[in-house]
């Protein structure tokens, strides 16, 4: 299902802590989020990712929409070792609203 931006930006209070997004948003606990659709995975320089995102970099490449999806229902379980200490999203609907509030952020 398409998912609303404008409920993804509430959505994406849960992830605001550890990520910013927008201009100027720079890497805090998590790295920024900006373009991260179709990001490559674990890119960022001077961030530094754990190996099982590294990893998963190597396997996947960029991030696409399924990816995300399947990352954000359960992190631990979908990229095992990642150090994002988030339980995860488990209503589909979150997760597709927060991916389409991403998406309204290219580079
Ligand atoms: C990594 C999204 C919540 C900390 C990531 C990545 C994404 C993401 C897409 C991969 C970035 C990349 O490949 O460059 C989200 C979203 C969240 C959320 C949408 C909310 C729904 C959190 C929270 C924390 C956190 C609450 C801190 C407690 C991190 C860290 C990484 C990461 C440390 C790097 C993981 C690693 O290297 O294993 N996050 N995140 N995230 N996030 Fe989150």
């Amino acid at each position: 299902a398409e998912g609303d931006a404008e409920k993804g930006e509430k959505v994406f209070r849960k992830c605001r802590a550890c990520h910013a997004v927008g201009e100027g948003a720079e890497n805090k606990v998590g790295p920024q989020l900006n373009g991260i659709v179709g990001r490559e995975i674990a890119a960022l320089e001077g961030f530094g990712y754990s190996d099982a995102l590294t990893e998963l970099a190597a396997e996947k490449g960029a991030w696409t929409e399924e990816e995300l999806a399947a990352f954000l229902e359960k992190p631990r379980d979908y990229a095992k070792g990642t150090k994002m200490s988030f339980a995860g999203l488990r209503k589909e609907d979150e997760r597709a609203d927060v991916i389409a509030y991403l998406a309204t952020f290219t580079e």
